[in-house]
Formats: structure tokens, C-alpha cells, sequence
């Protein structure tokens, strides 16, 4: 259904209540999300990226009934991954229109549907496009953020930014704007964004945004293709954005770990109770079997320091904390402590293990570390408090 922004522009895109995962099983998703394509009505009319490939069918459809579809003239596709392409062959093969993109773009989109034959123009920053009625469309490159193919298109005279992933949050919102949104869940959704889609190219995206403030660009609205509108509150989220992408932390002591058979998280606890009796700092426990993990790396964006736990099994770490580190060591995450501790029966390499991927990951890691055979001891427990103290 047609909802109108402003002016001549409108949302077409799909509000998705139900999307519980994304990018596969990595991001999971509480409050639901939106593929937000635009449709902009001036002497041309310009639709702008479209709609996951599973919402394809009812796009077009909606496209078709409000007899919309033939008299779209340009199709702009700000970044070719699925969730925003997803129904570019079907509608394709209905309205054979130029595609305006980056050339990363147009490389993408042919390797993932093949090469049809589509007009595509190739567009780059500044580059500009007159659709009518004195407005004008102006692209800006956004390489990296956070694909290589990504863009931004700006509308002149409504002054909208459509920033594609950037700005986006995974979050269903069916008023549309972010001033219609809790605050709270608006803000909470569009960090858990950031840290697991953005936060590896934070040094890019800073230079991105000192860019957009120079430009002389007014933003009354930022449009992402996720998520609430941003209207009113622009100024807002530029300014969320410097602050977390700036090597974010604050006095936060995060502890993740698994257990197979309760020593390890004995450990925890006990790390706990000693982090818990110094004053201000905020100490959160996670089992990293029971929670999510692009929950906890936002807690683990938060913190100044972290403590990761581990069984040696065969020799190794679990399976799930190997998965785990993976995901970590993606996010790059900078200007953080590490400790790590762990059970073992026989051998014990899991710290060893641990110390490595996260040194790997860019963690400041302590030699010292709490290592127990079986179940930790008294002996052990009485470790703990110096070693909490050369972590921090
Ligand atoms: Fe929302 Fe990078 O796709």
C-alpha cells in the first residue's frame, strides 16, 4: 500500500512483523522489520530499491492494483543485496525502465540474476538526475557502508536523504516515522544495527558523515530502507552515529561463556561477584547458548572490558563459542581488555585458544588467565580477584 511521506514521496516497501533472522541465522530480529522501497512522483516517476525476494509477489501486485507500476520511469537500486533487489527480475520483466546504480552495483545484480540485458546507468557522487517539476536527484557513493556497491540518493526541494542500510534499524513501525516510534526501541534497534552491520567500517562511515555535514545538504528526513523515518530527529541519529562509531564504550564489564557441565559458569559467577562489588560499574552474564549472539555483541560493543569462558573440549573450545569468536572477530571491535578462564579434564588448550581469537580480534588480552581442572576449587576461587584486577 501507497503511504505518502512527503511531498510527491511515498513508502511501498513491506512491513515484515514476522522476520525472526537475517543474514542467515546471525542477526535475530525481536521487533519485527521493513524493506522500505519509496516511490517519488514528479514529471517522472522514480522507484527507489524494492523489497526482500519473498515479498516480490505482493509488491508488484500492490504495484499493479493502485496502477502504479507502468508509470514508473526509472528504477534507482541504492544497494543489490536481496533484502532491497529481491524484486527487480520480476518487475523487470514487466517494465523494462533504466536501473540508475554504482558500477559495483550493476556487477552485483548481474551475478546474482544474470545478465538480462537491463539498461543500467552507471552513477557516481554528484552525479544528478532531473525527474521533473525543478527537483532533482543527486547520488552519493557510500562504498563499504557496507557493501562495496552501496549508495545514497538525495532528493532536492523535500530535502530527503535515502540512505539505503545506513541509518536503517530492524524494527516494524507501521506509522512509518521515527517520532511515532517508542524512543527507547527506536534508539535500541537502530544500535543493534550499527554493531552488527555497521560497526566494522566506523572509520569510513565518520568520514562518510563529516561529508554529508560539509556538503550543505539539509536532511529534513533520512529514509533507510529498515526500519522508522527519520523526521525531526535527524540531526539525532547523525549524531548517535559519530558517537559509536568513535571507539564507543561505556563502564561495562560484560562476562560470555559456555559450560558443559557447570565449572565454567562456576567461574562467571564468581568473576561476577568480584566485578559486582566495585561501585558504578555495570556487569552483565551472559551463556552464549541461551542468548542471542547479535544481542550480546551489543553488550559487548558497551563494555570496556570483557571476560570470555570456555571448556577445553577434544583439545578445543566448543563449537558454539568457536561460532561465537567468528561472529566477534567480524565486528572489529577496537579499544577493548579481554580475560578469559575455563574448566578442563585433562588437557586444558581452551585458554590458549580463547587468548588467540581474541587477540585476533583486536581485544587486549591479559597473560593471566583462571584455568581449573574439573570444578573450580577454593583454591581457585581465591584467584579470581587478582586476576579480575590485571584484567581491568
Ligand atoms: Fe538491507 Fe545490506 O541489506
Amino acid at each position: 500500500m501507497k503511504r505518502n511521506i512527503c511531498g510527491n514521496v511515498s513508502f511501498i516497501g513491506a512491513i515484515d512483523w514476522d522476520l525472526k533472522k537475517f543474514h542467515g541465522e546471525d542477526y535475530s530480529i525481536s521487533s519485527g522489520s521493513s524493506q522500505n522501497a519509496y516511490l517519488i512522483e514528479e514529471e517522472k516517476t522514480v522507484l527507489i530499491d524494492t523489497v526482500l525476494t519473498e515479498n516480490r509477489c505482493e509488491f508488484i501486485k500492490n504495484l499493479e492494483e493502485e496502477k502504479l507500476l507502468d508509470r514508473i520511469d526509472i528504477i534507482v537500486i541504492n544497494h543489490a543485496e536481496k533484502d532491497h533487489s529481491g524484486a527487480l527480475s520480476c518487475l523487470m520483466n514487466k517494465i523494462n525502465v533504466p536501473i540508475y546504480c554504482s558500477a559495483a552495483c550493476k556487477n552485483i545484480l548481474e551475478g546474482q540474476y544474470g545478465k538480462r540485458g537491463w539498461d543500467f546507468r552507471i552513477v557516481k557522487t554528484g552525479d544528478e538526475l532531473e525527474i521533473g517539476n525543478g527537483k532533482k536527484l543527486v547520488f552519493l557513493d557510500m562504498k563499504m557502508l557496507h557493501w562495496p556497491d552501496s549508495m545514497a540518493t538525495y532528493l532536492t526541494k523535500d530535502e530527503v536523504l535515502f540512505s539505503n542500510d545506513a541509518f536503517g534499524q530492524h524494527l516494524a513501525i507501521e506509522e512509518l516515522f521515527s517520532d511515532k516510534a517508542d524512543e527507547g526501541v527506536l534508539f535500541k534497534e537502530a544500535l543493534k544495527y550499527f554493531v552488527n552491520i555497521l560497526n566494522p567500517f566506523s572509520v569510513l562511515l565518520l568520514k562518510k558523515i563529516e561529508e554529508l555535514e560539509k556538503s550543505g545538504l539539509n536532511f529534513s528526513y533520512i529514509a533507510p530502507s529498515h526500519g522508522a523515518i527519520w523526521r525531526k530527529n535527524t540531526k539525532k541519529i547523525l549524531e548517535k552515529y559519530k558517537e559509536w562509531a568513535n571507539s564507543y564504550k561505556e563502564n561495562q564489564i560484560s562476562i560470555v561463556y559456555d559450560s558443559m557441565w557447570g565449572g565454567t559458569r562456576k567461574l562467571a559467577k564468581k568473576i561476577e561477584q568480584s566485578l559486582n562489588s566495585k561501585e558504578d560499574v555495570v556487569v552483565k552474564v551472559f551463556d552464549i547458548a541461551k542468548t542471542e549472539k547479535s544481542d550480546i555483541m551489543v553488550e559487548i560493543f558497551k563494555s570496556r572490558a570483557i571476560f570470555v569462558g570456555c571448556p577445553t573440549v577434544s583439545n578445543s573450545i566448543t563449537s558454539t563459542m568457536a561460532g561465537f569468536l567468528e561472529y566477534l572477530k567480524q565486528l572489529k571491535f577496537k579499544n577493548k581488555k579481554a580475560g578469559v578462564f575455563g574448566c578442563y579434564g585433562w588437557s586444558g588448550e581452551s585458554i590458549k585458544i580463547l587468548k588467540e581469537k581474541l587477540k585476533e580480534s583486536g581485544f587486549s588480552v591479559c597473560e593471566d588467565a583462571i584455568s581449573c581442572l574439573w570444578s573450580p576449587s577454593q583454591e581457585d576461587c581465591l584467584k579470581i580477584q587478582s586476576f579480575v584486577e590485571n584484567v581491568l
